[in-house]
């Protein structure tokens, strides 16, 4: 399997540190000044992470191959996964040349995050049914989710090898039946968001407060079961169906109808940058940001040997 990498930043430097780990071959093309150095820079301190979640056999960071331009990056590739800055046009211009450079099973995969397959598919002059949406989850050497989805004209048959690509690699895809503005994940983001933004400004709880109540609260088992599983298993011995039969149900809805939506103005961001500076007052960051990689790397280990968690 060849893969190629389109632009090599922050999202393309670590799908090359996935894809070289899965034993796979990877030629990656960007345009600044500088790249090659940095990608392989990138690759080596991602690398232990990589040994810790266990390499496929043949994995090796010199399978990485460094070319000038996108057309020599996907000439023979199967699977091109583009990892462009997040321009509308930067995206066209990009996907017109690789769909007139790669073979003609190749897959065209994208991993914007705000930009829908539909809006630049149609740049493709050969081969639009095998463009799609391949939107991976920060930092993507370490997070399985994959958000796949098509545009108006991809065919089924694409979608089928993505997410067949993606599980033998190790990832769990999910599949998107529509193009949505920001895809699932963060749309969920989004919401939570908005309402921790909202409750600071109505100043219900100060920042580390509001932080805690997630990261020591709900943010737990959020970890291991999605949010429908876990209101299944909050409902008793009727589960999520008995639930919406119980008085504490409309509460609920009453509550979303009470959520904020709010503006970050100059105001709140600097309250929620003070509270953020109050919070890492007290730790060292890069200490933290070690924990932090560890615990996930760990709490990974432990997700993949529990057969029962979905
Ligand atoms: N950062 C995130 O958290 C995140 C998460 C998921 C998806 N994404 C998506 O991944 C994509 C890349 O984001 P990023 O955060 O890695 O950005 P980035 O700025 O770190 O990297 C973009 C890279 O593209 C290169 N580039 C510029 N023009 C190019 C061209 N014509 N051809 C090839 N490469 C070119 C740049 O030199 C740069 O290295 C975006 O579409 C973004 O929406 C980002």
């Amino acid at each position: 399997m060849r893969t190629a990498i389109i632009g090599t930043g922050v999202i393309g430097a670590s799908w090359a540190s996935t894809f070289l780990a899965r034993g796979l071959e990877v030629v990656a093309t960007d345009p600044a000044p500088g790249a090659e150095a940095t990608l392989r820079a990138t690759i080596a301190a991602q690398w232990p992470s990589m040994v810790s979640m266990g390499l496929a056999p043949g994995a090796d960071p010199a399978r990485l191959r460094f070319v000038p331009t996108p057309e020599e990056a996907v000439c023979d590739a199967d699977i091109v996964q583009e990892n462009a800055p997040e321009r509308l046009d930067v995206k066209r211009e990009l996907f017109a040349r690789l769909d007139a450079a790669a073979p003609p099973a190749a897959l065209l995969i994208s991993s914007t995050s705000t930009i829908t397959v539909s809006e630049f598919q149609g740049a493709c002059a050969h081969h639009p049914e095998r463009v799609l949406l391949g939107h991976p989850f920060n930092p993507p050497h370490l997070i399985p989710l994959v958000e796949v989805a098509g545009g108006a004209q991809t065919s089924p048959e694409a979608i089928d090898r993505a997410l067949a690509f993606y599980r033998g690699i190790g990832k769990h895809p999910i599949h998107l039946k529509k193009e949505v503005r920001g895809h699932v994940a963060n749309r969920l983001q989004a919401a939570l968001w908005q309402e921790a933004f909202n409750l600071v400004q109505a100043g219900v709880a100060s920042v580390a407060d509001i932080d805690a109540a997630i990261a020591h609260g709900p943010g737990l088992r959020w970890a291991l079961l999605g949010p429908f599983l876990n209101l299944h298993l909050s409902g008793g011995p009727g589960g999520i169906g008995a639930l919406f039969e119980k008085p504490l149900w409309a509460a609920t809805e009453a509550m979303w109808r009470d959520l904020g939506t709010v503006h970050v103005d100059p105001a709140l961001g600097t309250t929620v940058a003070q509270g953020v500076a109050a919070e890492l007052a007290a730790h060292d960051r890069d200490t933290m940001v070690q924990q932090r990689d560890a615990t996930l790397l760990a709490l990974l280990r432990l997700k993949a040997a529990a057969t029962e968690l979905p």
